[in-house]
């Protein structure tokens, strides 16, 4: 029934000389189209790299605002411009001023999933995959980490000598996961090793055999000799997981986390995306080039 859909999404893509990233959390329908899949780091190197006139994103509003941020001469696109990340947002501004008066030396570290307001006025954006190293390179002693407090404790714990100051954003998808449910699983698959996404609560890391970002978790199951695993994240990289690694079995905890803003990027969406050029990310030039700075930090100190 999809294949009339996806025939067409795929001649007009080529027609207009589009390319199609989507996160590992979009469906798996989109997932199979897209030219790109990856974690959010991959996909900003992607981003900034495209010779593609038109770069349709996958994900959620944070990432194609990113994508345009970078590559300003593209026209972005989004299936759905009303998926957005709720945690992106979690974070005022006037906590930020206030951090800044009362330290000299700090910086602010921004994950990316964050508004383009936010990481302009952040020193350095960082992903969950590239955190650890890029808070470590930082010359500052004290770092205020927004918005998301669970990745920024993660990071604390793994670099003890700076002052990590942590703010109270969140995503909800993972912080709706039990140390409960973990223990469930883990009940029911014994063998199995926990792969967590650092956006957990602490509780469920302390449950984990490893921690890290979507693509880091697919890397660590496909290298691992286990062959069964519980994961600790959305469902979209079940997707992935399944496909490069058929003879493992993958458990996810009892209410199977699920971003319904992901979801939000069918393949009817992206073929109407496609044909009507609709959801265009603007950005400002003056929040354009302060949001870069951060960005373009990321980029050389991920390197
Ligand atoms: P990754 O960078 O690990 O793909 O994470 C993105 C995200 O939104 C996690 O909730
Ligand atoms: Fe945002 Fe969480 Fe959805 Fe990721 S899973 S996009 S952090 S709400």
């Amino acid at each position: 029934m999809k294949e009339p859909v996806k025939k067409q999404i795929l001649e007009l893509k080529a027609k207009k000389n589009a390319v199609i990233l989507a996160h590992y959390y979009a469906p798996d329908e989109v997932q199979e189209i897209a030219d790109y899949v990856g974690d959010s780091f991959y996909l900003a190197k992607i981003a900034k790299q495209s010779t593609a006139d038109i770069i349709v994103f996958c994900g959620v509003y944070f990432m194609g605002e990113s994508a345009k941020i970078l590559n300003p001469e593209k026209k972005v696109l989004m299936p759905d411009i009303t998926a957005d990340c709720p945690m992106a947002h979690m974070v005022s501004p006037g906590k930020i001023e206030e951090l800044r008066s009362k330290y000299d030396d700090i910086a602010v570290v921004c994950y990316i999933n964050s508004t383009a307001s936010l990481k302009a006025k952040s020193d350095v954006c960082v992903t969950s995959s590239n955190a650890i190293s890029i808070v470590k390179a930082l010359p500052n002693k004290n770092i205020f980490f927004i918005p998301d407090k669970n990745l920024g404790n993660f990071v604390k714990e793994c670099v003890p000598e700076k002052n990590i100051i942590l703010n109270d954003g969140f995503c909800p998808i993972h912080a709706a996961i039990t140390a409960k449910d973990v223990e469930d699983e883990k009940q029911s698959h014994p063998n199995a090793l926990v792969l967590t996404h650092p956006e957990c609560e602490k509780e469920i890391l302390e449950l984990s055999d490893y921690i890290g970002s979507t693509a880091e978790i697919i890397k660590y199951a496909s290298k691992s000799s286990c062959d069964e695993f519980i994961i600790c994240t959305e469902d979209g990289v079940n997707f992935k997981l399944i496909n490069d690694n058929p003879s493992k079995r993958f458990y996810f905890t009892k209410n199977r986390p699920c971003c319904k803003d992901m979801k939000l990027n069918t393949l009817e969406s992206l073929l109407d995306v496609l044909q009507t050029e609709k959801n265009e990310i603007t950005v400002s030039d003056d929040l354009r080039e302060a949001a870069l700075i951060p960005l373009d930090k990321m980029l050389k100190l991920a390197r």
